[in-house]
């Protein structure tokens, strides 16, 4: 089982995934768990280039391709090894990023983004993605206060992250049977029950 999280700047994806990770293993199941960009030793070169606020003159080409060349890396080495011996693979962030970022947010050509994610990832999608929905004014202030890491993609304009936004839930309405939207507003343990909720529902659909 692939499951990814999604969700603007400052959503609290990353606050959730270990909850969340833990109760699917308190529920039987062996979990991996990584981060995009990133993920692998490749990854995490090109996640330096990327996140490197002194790289102001990176094209949006340049972003969306160093993306999907982590990600290319990720799937091979990481992902389907671990899909292959039956586990499940929990991310933190993957292909709908790309959409919602470089796609949406950049106002590229969607079917051409959509191509090389296709080639990226060979095809691999999840199969469930669950989207943590939050206004990014709150998102990105909340990243400033909390202290978190400050990058090149936060540096974008308010607009550009009202897009993603906006993005994120386009593709949650086109795709209902993969994706599940949790308003990530409420606070982190509201937001971790509710995610387990959604996961519970999924799992006793499976079987
Ligand atoms: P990170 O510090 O991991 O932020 P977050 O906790 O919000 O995931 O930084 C990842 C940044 O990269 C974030 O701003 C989203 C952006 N991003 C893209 O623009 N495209 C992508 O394909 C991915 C994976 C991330």
């Amino acid at each position: 089982m692939f499951i990814t999280l999604e969700g603007p700047d400052g959503s609290g994806k990353t606050k959730q995934i270990q909850p969340l990770a833990n109760f699917l293993k308190e529920n039987g199941f062996t979990v991996f768990t990584a981060r995009e960009p990133g993920g692998t030793s490749i990854g995490d070169q090109v996640r330096t280039i990327l996140m490197n606020l002194e790289n102001t003159s990176m094209r949006q080409r340049t972003e969306t391709l160093l993306f999907c060349a982590a990600r290319a890396q990720l799937v091979e080495e990481v992902i389907r090894p671990h899909l292959d011996r039956g586990e499940v693979v929990l991310l933190d962030r993957y292909a709908d990023s790309t959409m919602a970022y470089q796609g949406y947010g950049h106002q590229n050509d969607l079917t051409l983004i959509r191509n090389l994610l296709d080639f990226a990832t060979g095809g691999l999608k999840p199969d469930l993605t669950l989207l943590l929905d939050l206004d990014p004014e709150v998102g990105l202030r909340r990243r400033q206060v909390g202290g978190d890491e400050w990058n090149r993609l936060d540096a974008y304009q308010l607009q550009y992250h009202q897009r993603v936004r906006h993005g994120y839930l386009q593709m949650a309405a086109a795709e209902p049977a993969r994706w599940r939207v949790v308003d990530a507003s409420q606070p982190p343990d509201m937001v971790q029950s509710r995610i387990q909720g959604v996961l519970l529902l999924y799992l006793s659909n499976l079987s």
